[in-house]
C-alpha cells in the first residue's frame, strides 16, 4: 500500500471494513489482516463471494463503457468503495478520454480517504471528486454532489448503484431513497444496480448466504440483506430496463461466450432508462 494512505489510515486497522474486504476479494492490497482474516473465514462457508465480487466489477466496467457509447458524460457512483482496479473514472476516460466527470460517494470515511489520495495522484481533479457520504441522506447527498459542479443537472447522469443496495435494511427503506435519487435524473439519464442473489432453488448456497449476511452484520459497519428478484427490480420503479433486463451478473451484455454457469456468481444486475 502506498506510504502516504497507511499513515493517514492507520488508525483504522482493528475493525472490519466491507469496503477492505471487497477490495481483498478483488485481489486489492488497500485491505489489512483483519478483512483478510474476515473474508477468508466468508470464503470457507460460501466460496463463490470471489465470483461475485469478479463478476460485479466486471459488470460495472461493461456498465460504464456503455453509458459513455449512449453518450452519458457525468456519472454519480454511491458507495464507490475503495479505488480499485477498474475504476469509473478510469473506464470511462478509456472510452472517451478527458470527456467524464465522476463523483465518487461512500460513507466509510476510510474509503474516501483512499478514494481522495488516489485520485489527488491518478486523476484529474478538474472531474472528478469523492465525498463522504451516505446513501440515505438524499437531500443533502444529490446537493453536495450538485455543489461540486461536476454535474450539470440539465444534463444525462449515469448513476451507479454498484453492490451497494443489498447493505440497506427494508427498515430504512432503501426502495423510497432511491425513488428520491431516480427523480432527480434528467431524461437520457442511465441507472445501474446490482444486488447479490441466490436462486431459491438453492437451498444449500441460500443456507450459507443466510449464514455470511450474519456475520457481515456481526461483524461490520453494515448488514448483508438477502433479496429475491421481484425486490431487486423494484429497485428500478417504473424505468424501462435496457436489454436484457435483470439478468445474472455475467449475463449482462457479456464482450464473450460465458464458460460457467452465470448464477454462481450470486448477483443480479441490469441497466434501466430515465424517459
Ligand atoms: C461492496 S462495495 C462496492 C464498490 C463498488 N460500487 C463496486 O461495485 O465495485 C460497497 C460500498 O458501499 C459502501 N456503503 C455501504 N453503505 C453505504 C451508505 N449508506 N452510503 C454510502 N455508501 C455506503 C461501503 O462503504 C462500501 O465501500
Amino acid at each position: 500500500m502506498n506510504e502516504d494512505v497507511s499513515s493517514r489510515l492507520s488508525a483504522a486497522v482493528d475493525k472490519v471494513s466491507v469496503g477492505r474486504v471487497y477490495d481483498y476479494l478483488l485481489g486489492g492490497t488497500h485491505n489489512y489482516a483483519v478483512d483478510q482474516a474476515f473474508a477468508e473465514a466468508q470464503l470457507a462457508v460460501l466460496p463463490e463471494i470471489r465470483d461475485f465480487a469478479r463478476a460485479n466489477r466486471a459488470f460495472l466496467g461493461r456498465a460504464v463503457r456503455f453509458m459513455v457509447a449512449r453518450g452519458i458524460r457525468q456519472f454519480v457512483d454511491i458507495g464507490s468503495g475503495l479505488p480499485t482496479q477498474g475504476n469509473v473514472h478510469e473506464v470511462a476516460d478509456r472510452a472517451a478520454p478527458g470527456q467524464c466527470r465522476v463523483v465518487y460517494i461512500d460513507n466509510e470515511p476510510i474509503a474516501r480517504a483512499h478514494a481522495q489520495i488516489l485520485l489527488e495522484q491518478t486523476a484529474d481533479p478538474l472531474r472528478h471528486t469523492a465525498l463522504d457520504a451516505d446513501f440515505f441522506d438524499r437531500d443533502r447527498l444529490w446537493n453536495r454532489v450538485l455543489a461540486t459542479r461536476l454535474i450539470d443537472p440539465r444534463e444525462p447522469v449515469g448513476l451507479l448503484l454498484v453492490a451497494l443496495l443489498h447493505f440497506m435494511p427494508d427498515e430504512r427503506n432503501p426502495h423510497e431513497v432511491l425513488e428520491y435519487y431516480r427523480s432527480q435524473l434528467p431524461p437520457g439519464s442511465l441507472l445501474a444496480l446490482s444486488h447479490i442473489h441466490v436462486d431459491p432453488g438453492d437451498e444449500e448456497t441460500q443456507h450459507a448466504g443466510r449464514q455470511v449476511a450474519q456475520e457481515y452484520q456481526r461483524r461490520t459497519n453494515h448488514a448483508a440483506i438477502m433479496r429475491n428478484r421481484a425486490e431487486i427490480a423494484a429497485f428500478f420503479g417504473d424505468l424501462p430496463l435496457v436489454e436484457p433486463g435483470l439478468v445474472w451478473l455475467p449475463q449482462w451484455r457479456p464482450g464473450n461466450a460465458l464458460d460457467d454457469d452465470p448464477a454462481q456468481a450470486r448477483g443480479l444486475a441490469g441497466v434501466a432508462r430515465v424517459g
